[in-house]
């Protein structure tokens, strides 16, 4: 990780086991908050479509995964960090119960997924595919997992395209995040990986060509604070 951006399962999922105990808090203070706003949103696409069982990809200590269950769903939480899923388990066992069982959670990669065919009526992923080793492996492991009329929804960090917007963006991305993700996480390289991961990941347009080769229609995008995130929704044609 130190030099270049290594995303085989072994270093990220290395990365992300260091900082899982510090994550929650670094995410809301880096983000001032405003991320639970962003999966607030993209929760509120999914209620519009008949969408019951989810699959939350790269769900991290679960914030997504949660917001998905206290709205109806019915959800299972995957990914390849042990302690960050541990996080997740311990946050749900907490949770008010509902009609619906609580999340389940699953270690595994996003390129080789445990499911069967057509299990889920959508895909979520927040902050996780720019992550991946491998995103077309992922987005056709994503497309066979889904039903028939099947929705993904992706939310990502982007770069602004607004100039004024973007220097402010970079300023504090490139320059102090790393400096306060450090202090707290006492991990040196995590949140000087973040912005490079972000740089290099493909955004808006050109994104949602990624996602069309594998298959997926009706792909439409929403960029929000300023297009700081990207919220992207695709479907799998029945
Ligand atoms: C920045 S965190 C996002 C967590 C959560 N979704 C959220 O919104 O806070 C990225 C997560 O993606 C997971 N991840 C990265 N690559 C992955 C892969 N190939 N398969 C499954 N999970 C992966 C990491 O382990 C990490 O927990």
């Amino acid at each position: 990780m130190e030099k270049g951006l290594s995303k085989e399962h072994s270093a990220i999922s290395a990365m992300f086991n260091s900082i899982a105990g510090k994550y929650d808090l670094l995410n809301h203070l880096l983000s001032l908050g405003i991320d639970k706003g962003w999966r607030r949103k993209l929760v509120r696409g999914l209620k519009s479509s008949p969408a019951k069982v989810i699959l939350d990809l790269a769900c991290g200590t679960g914030d997504l995964t949660i917001a998905l269950y206290k709205n109806g769903f019915t959800v299972t939480g995957a990914d390849l960090s042990v302690n960050m899923l541990q996080i997740a388990r311990q946050k749900s066992e907490k949770l008010e119960k509902m009609e619906q069982p609580i999340p389940d959670y699953i270690e595994c990669s996003a390129e080789n997924l445990p499911f069967e065919d057509s299990s889920f009526d959508a895909v979520t992923i927040s902050f996780g595919i720019r992550n991946f080793q491998n995103r077309d492996i992922a987005l056709q492991e994503i497309f066979r997992v889904l039903k028939p009329d099947g929705r993904l929804a992706i939310l990502e960090f982007a770069t602004p395209k607004n100039w004024v917007w973007r220097t402010l963006f970079n300023t504090y991305f490139s320059v102090i995040l790393p400096v306060i993700g450090r202090m707290i996480s006492k991990d040196t390289r995590a949140y000087r990986y973040l912005p490079e991961s972000v740089k290099e990941f493909p955004q808006y347009e050109t994104f949602c060509k990624e996602i069309e080769r594998q298959g997926f229609n009706n792909i439409d995008f929403k960029p929000l604070t300023g297009g700081v995130a990207v919220l992207y929704f695709a479907e799998k044609l029945g």
